[in-house]
């Protein structure tokens, strides 16, 4: 695993926790919109060519050096969370996660701290990091119902 990996993972989860995606109201069902996947996937589409586009502009000497794509990466980040919003669906959720694999898989699959021979990365590990954070909203929203149903007693 690169530091860059690790550094957008990081990324990803300060992206993660500091949105408001815990803004599902878990105590008040209303009847809830179904995500649109086939939507989704097409809205994961337009965010990764922007991002696409967006990075052929940048040298691709550059592409593992994430000083020089932050800002890139964060705005595609930001998109595929906006347009899950939008959509009603989780985020982040299976679809968008296999999406952002793929991105990364295109774009930072060489890179390496090892100059030497490179094993592509298990997809396995990436796919462990990234359900950290999606565990990690999983406790949030359990904590909130738990927090809540707590408070309906005590009221
Ligand atoms: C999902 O979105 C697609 C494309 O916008 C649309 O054609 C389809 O009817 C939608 N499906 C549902 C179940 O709303
Ligand atoms: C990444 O790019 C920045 C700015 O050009 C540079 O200062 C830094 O040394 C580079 N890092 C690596 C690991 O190449
Ligand atoms: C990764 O390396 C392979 C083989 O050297 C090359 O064909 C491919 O274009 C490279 N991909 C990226 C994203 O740099």
């Amino acid at each position: 695993m690169d530091t860059n990996e690790f550094a957008l993972l990081k990324l990803f989860l300060v992206g993660l926790l500091a949105t408001d995606s815990f803004n599902i109201e878990p105590t008040s069902p209303q009847p809830k919109k179904v995500c649109n996947e086939s939507r989704l996937q097409w809205e994961m589409e337009v965010c990764g060519e922007d991002f696409k586009r967006k990075m052929a502009h940048i040298d691709q000497q550059y592409w593992c050096n994430l000083t020089h794509f932050i800002r890139e990466y964060h705005f595609f980040t930001f998109c595929t969370e906006e347009k899950s919003q939008i959509l009603d669906c989780y985020w982040p959720n299976p679809l968008v996660e296999s999406y952002i694999i793929r991105i990364h898989k295109h774009f930072f699959s060489n890179c390496t701290m090892e100059p030497v021979i490179w094993v592509d990365p298990p997809d396995d590990t990436l796919t462990i990091l990234i359900l950290i954070p999606v565990f990690l909203t999983l406790a949030m929203i359990a904590l909130v119902v738990w927090c809540s149903k707590r408070s309906d007693i005590l009221a």
